[in-house]
């Protein structure tokens, strides 16, 4: 396994949308334990998408499993994902490793659900609520190009430098 080099804010490769992915593969697995490891790399990282590393494909991993007192499925690879349907609206705070010096505040669905297929490219169904959902819908963003400081209410008002 390889710790891969994260795309960090302004590289023009994180406002791409990412591609369908069609094999599922050895090269798929090996490349979804390197992305893995590298959000393991993070402290407190809940979540990366590939594109963060350069390949443009629509793979995210999130796992939100760490933070005390939420609800979650654990750990999840989400190839090819669309969000089905959304509901309620939250505000709260979101970071993210292609953003390394800010977290930002973005209001989210608070449940969605959302269909998958999984590494070996099996169909999946979830249906989830609050910081889970929260981080999912931040990592599918990352496929279509869209960071969270796109989708700050105000830039004056919902953008904090981080405590170095
Ligand atoms: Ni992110």
């Amino acid at each position: 396994m390889a710790l891969l080099p994260v795309l960090t804010f302004p590289d023009p490769r994180l406002k791409e949308r990412s591609n369908p992915v069609e094999v599922f593969d050895a090269e798929l697995q090996s490349f979804i334990a390197d992305l893995e490891q590298t959000l393991r790399s993070s402290p407190g990282g809940v979540g990366i998408a590939a594109p963060q590393v350069g390949r443009l494909q629509r793979i995210v991993i999130v796992d939100v499993s760490g933070k005390p007192n939420i609800q979650h499925h654990g750990r999840l690879i989400l190839i090819n994902p669309e969000i089905d349907s959304w509901e309620g609206m939250v505000k709260g705070r979101e970071g993210c490793m292609s953003v390394p010096d800010f977290t930002g505040n973005v209001i989210r669905a608070d449940s969605i659900t959302l269909r998958a297929h999984d590494v070996l490219g099996q169909p999946r169904q979830y249906d989830m609520r609050g910081y889970e959902a929260r981080a999912v819908q931040h990592e599918c963003d990352h496929l279509d190009g869209l960071l969270f400081l796109d989708r700050l209410v105000s830039r004056r008002h919902d953008l904090f430098p981080r405590k170095k």
